[in-house]
């Protein structure tokens, strides 16, 4: 039994503003069809993600952190993995209007004033709610003058405290709504599997690979 969560939360100002950001959830679906291929019951959370349902996946929709958070959390008590392929936005406004937000006449522009949404794998990495089961986290990062990419996945994995985290390199904006994918699986206990550029299912597989590899 596994949880996936996919695609993009959205955080609205108003009825019909939000902020949102590139995730086109293809990842999180290629990672729920395989599951279910491989004999898995799956859970696919997904937020904005405009592609059918995979058949034979239990698919619940939603937009916002809060709303991914609590469906993902819920699930995340019954199941043996849990992937964080989604991408939560990290802030949402302090305040949402119920009505739109109109252009003032002398020319100024309204100041945003953000929150900290949670850290949903930060969460399920700390409660443990199930004993036993392999949480699953994305990091897609660009080196900086910090560190390289693998650096700041190594110090990702070792914050968010989960067992595997499937680091990106994202310099250029490649992987969004790309078709393929390449990375290197991170694993807590020091292991480094690098996938080949591939289809999303090829790197699906070699993620169900290295959980299937830490199940008790
Ligand atoms: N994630 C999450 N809850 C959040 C933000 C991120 O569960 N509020 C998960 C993502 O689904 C992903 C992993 O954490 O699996 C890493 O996401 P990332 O955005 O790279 O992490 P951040 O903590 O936001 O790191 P950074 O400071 O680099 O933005």
């Amino acid at each position: 039994s596994v949880v996936v969560s996919a695609g993009g939360t959205r955080e609205y100002l108003d009825p019909v503003r939000f902020l949102g950001n590139r995730s086109s959830g293809l990842q999180g679906y290629a990672l729920a069809r395989t599951a279910a291929a491989r004999g898995a019951e799956v859970t696919l959370v997904a937020a904005n993600v405009s592609l059918p349902d995979p058949a034979g996946v239990k698919v619940v929709r939603v937009e916002t952190t809060a709303e991914l958070r609590d469906a993902v959390v819920g699930a995340a008590a019954g199941a043996d993995a849990v992937v964080m392929a989604a991408a939560p936005a990290d802030f949402r406004p302090v305040a949402t209007s119920d009505t739109k937000i109109k252009k003032a006449s002398d020319g100024s522009a309204p100041v945003l004033e953000l929150t900290q949404n949670p850290d949903i794998l930060h969460e399920l990495s700390t409660d443990r709610v199930r004993p036993g089961a392999v949480i699953v986290g994305f990091a897609a990062e660009t080196g900086d003058d910090t560190g390289s990419v693998l650096d700041l996945g190594r110090a990702k994995l070792a914050r968010k405290r989960c067992d595997l985290l499937v680091v990106n390199d994202v310099t250029g904006g490649a992987v969004f709504g790309s078709p393929d994918n390449q990375a290197v699986i991170l694993a807590a206990d020091g292991a480094a599997v690098d996938v080949p550029l591939g289809s999303k299912a090829d790197l699906a597989h070699a993620i169900w690979d290295q959980v299937v590899a830490r199940m008790p």
